[in-house]
Order: structure tokens, then C-alpha cells, then sequence
């Protein structure tokens, strides 16, 4: 049997989310290297004639880039919204089809893009499904620089180990709304996602947090034993996020 890369596998991913896109959609174009892959089987269905009248709206400078070298038409929300479908990858997945997601540094314009949708889709390779959020990865908050570091004190009393985001170079990250990232490590992971979301948003100077909760209406996953469509543990019914 060949093995799959992880390369592979987000191809996979990208392919069969590509594959759902109907002409005359809205969509929303996800940021990072899976949601890429998505972009690119999404720009060959458009280039050989298969998909007409699609518009996108990106969640992040690269995006757009990437979106306009493959000839994919351009939107902004303000225009599009609500959108019919957004795709975009994750950094880890829960059970449920909640989601961390900003280890690339879009969170902010991916949680617009995704409330916006009527239909968000997750395209993850296997390896980001967890059984608890914040096990494997860190949950990056966008923050203002302003003050970043009278945060500290409050992440700790969470029980997060926060770290600013640095370049290679040292630098402070910027993201694409020139906004600070703080990494925040939980050593057993996250006990109450939904806790911790209300008390970040209630924290002037977070922008926006990673956590990704109840807005995924499928994952998308691929394994070494095929692509296979997820829906949330349980099977409650998601509330349509456009216009939310
Ligand atoms: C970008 O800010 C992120 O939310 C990405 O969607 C996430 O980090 C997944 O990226 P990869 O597909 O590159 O792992």
C-alpha cells in the first residue's frame, strides 16, 4: 500500500470540499496550507469550464493572492454576505466539530467569513482530531498591541501559559490587521471551551480568540484510510451562523 503524505492527505481534503462547490455559490476561502489546497482544486473545476459564476471572499492577504493567481472572482463581505459555503482548514478538531484554528494568523477574518456562512466546512487531515481542544496545539488570541502584556497575569489566572507570537527575526508578529497574536498553552488541554470563549470575549484589548465553537457544520477529513465526511458528535442540529 502507498503511504499518504500529510501533503497527500490535505490534497484529499481540498479535493472533496472542491468537489461540493456548485456554480452561482458565495463563498467564503479559507487561509493556510490545507484551505490552500482546497483553492487549487477549486481554481482547475473553474479553469476547465466545470464551475461558472463562483465569488469568493479571502480570509487573509495570502489568500487573495493565492485566489487571484488561480483566477478565482473576488468579493467582500459587505457585498456577498451571507455566503452559501465556507471552507477553511483547522489546527484541531473536537468531537463536537469544535475547532482551534490561527496558528497561521487569520483567526479574526476566518471567524467573520465563517459567521457569515450559511455552511461551514472543515478540511482537516486526520492528525488534527483530538478528543479535547488545546492537547496537542496552542489557542492564539489577535490582541491589540497596546498593553499586551498586562494580559499575562489573566491568561495565567485561566491557567494558560501565554507567549507573544515572534518572527524568526525575533519581531513581534503582526497579523494581516496588524494585531498581536498571544499563543496560549494548557497543559491538559482546555476544561471548558465554552467558559473560556465568554471570558475572552468580555477582555478589552482580545480581539478575537481561536476557539471555533459550534460554527462547523461538517469536517472534511482525510486518513490513510480515505476521505471521509464527519458530522458533530451527537447530531444536534447547528443554528445557520449567516446573519447570527
Ligand atoms: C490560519 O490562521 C489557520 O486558522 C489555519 O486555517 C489553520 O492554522 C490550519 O492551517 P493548515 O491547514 O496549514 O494546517
Amino acid at each position: 500500500m502507498v503511504r499518504s503524505t500529510v501533503e497527500d492527505l490535505k490534497s484529499q481534503a481540498g479535493r472533496e470540499a472542491a468537489a461540493g462547490v456548485a456554480s452561482g455559490m458565495r463563498l467564503g476561502l479559507g487561509s493556510g496550507s490545507t484551505a490552500a489546497c482546497f483553492l487549487e482544486h477549486l481554481g482547475a473545476r473553474l479553469a476547465s469550464g466545470e464551475l461558472t459564476d463562483i465569488v469568493g471572499v479571502p480570509t487573509s492577504i495570502g489568500t487573495e493572492k493565492d485566489a487571484r493567481r488561480l483566477g478565482i472572482p473576488l468579493g467582500t463581505l459587505g457585498e456577498l454576505a451571507p455566503l452559501d459555503l465556507t471552507v477553511d482548514g483547522a489546527d484541531e478538531v473536537d468531537p463536537h466539530l469544535n475547532l482551534i484554528k490561527g496558528l497561521g494568523g487569520a483567526l479574526l477574518r476566518e471567524k467573520m467569513v465563517a459567521q457569515a456562512s450559511a455552511r461551514f466546512v472543515v478540511i482537516v487531515d486526520e492528525a488534527k482530531l483530538v478528543s479535547r481542544l488545546g492537547e496537542r496545539t496552542r489557542l492564539p488570541l489577535e490582541v491589540v498591541p497596546f498593553e499586551f502584556d498586562s494580559h499575562r497575569a489573566w491568561l495565567e489566572a485561566l491557567g494558560a501559559d501565554p507567549e507573544p507570537r515572534r518572527n524568526r527575526n525575533g519581531d513581534v508578529y503582526l497579523t494581516d490587521n496588524r494585531l498581536m497574536i498571544i499563543d496560549c498553552r494548557f497543559v491538559n488541554g482546555i476544561d471548558d471551551p465554552e467558559e473560556l470563549e465568554r471570558r475572552l470575549a468580555g477582555r478589552a484589548g482580545v480581539v478575537e480568540s481561536g476557539l471555533f465553537l459550534g460554527l462547523a457544520h461538517e469536517a472534511v477529513v482525510a486518513g490513510t484510510g480515505g476521505v471521509r465526511r464527519v458530522a458533530p458528535a451527537g447530531g444536534g442540529e447547528l443554528p445557520l451562523a449567516a446573519g447570527g
